[in-house]
């Protein structure tokens, strides 16, 4: 750790208490709820053009009960840590609620992006986005389920579950900036976003845009090696 960063955690304010709406970034930022430990992929995929990282999780309220230095922060090709803060968030709907907010600066650009990792219901979070009318550059959201483990948030939905569990994709789209992205697996997501096995007799396995009311959804196509199901998608107005 640099010394930047030491002196970054002496200057703590542990007491302060921080409003969501207080943290929200002006410039461009990804949303991933749930992210839980894939943070790496995100930050190296969108180092370059995204200036906020947001992710949100509730595992990690035991996570930044620990020491600061014990939560492992993934730094981006090119990027070093200068300085971490743990902050505490008002309101919440869990109690505690903190989050651990990171400066990264590019070695030779200079460039800095901030990543926060939210102890905190992410649903909590999507809510103070849309209360301030922040525009999301990029909605990332993958490898989440309704089983054990799994939120049951149906975050690219635009229905409910049966069982009641909510479901977000229109909200989704309407705090997406124009021409912004998302990304998805298609898991808790509209049939859709959902990549199908290879039909043999055609060999189509390819998605297709939609529409879902106002907006048009075009698949651009995979975006990682190591999981061929996860997506980008353009989302833009229906003309
Ligand atoms: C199946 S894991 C997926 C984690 C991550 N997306 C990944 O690819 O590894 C689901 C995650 O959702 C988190 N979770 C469940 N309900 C949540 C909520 N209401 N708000 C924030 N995180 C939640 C869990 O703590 C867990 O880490």
């Amino acid at each position: 750790m640099t010394s930047d960063a030491h002196d970054d955690q002496r200057s703590e304010r542990a007491d302060s208490v921080f409003s969501l709406a207080e943290l929200i970034p002006t410039n461009r930022l990804l949303y991933y709820p749930c992210s839980g430990l894939d943070t790496r992929f995100p930050l190296e995929q969108f180092a370059d053009s995204i200036d906020s990282f947001w992710f949100a999780d509730v595992r990690y309220v035991k996570d930044l009960r620990k020491p600061i230095e014990d939560f492992v922060i993934h730094c981006p090709s090119g990027y070093a840590l200068e300085a971490r803060t743990k902050l505490n968030v008002h309101p919440a709907r869990r109690d505690p609620s903190i989050a651990l907010r990171c400066q990264l600066r590019h070695r030779e650009s200079r460039r800095q992006i901030e990543v926060l990792y939210l102890a905190s219901d992410a649903v909590g979070v999507f809510h103070a986005l849309e209360e301030a009318d922040k525009k999301l550059s990029i909605f990332f959201y993958r490898r989440d389920g309704f089983c054990e483990g799994g939120s049951n948030l149906w975050w690219l939905h635009p229905t409910p579950a049966l069982d009641g569990a909510p479901a977000f994709l229109e909200r989704v789209l309407g705090i997406i900036e124009p021409g912004g992205r998302i990304v998805s697996d298609g898991s808790n997501a509209l049939e859709e976003f959902v990549v199908k096995q290879p039909n043999e007799s055609s060999g189509k396995n390819k998605l297709v845009g939609f529409d879902c009311k106002q907006w048009r959804l075009h698949p651009d196509g995979p975006i990682d090696p190591q999981c061929d199901r996860t997506m980008l998608w353009s989302v833009g107005l229906v003309p």
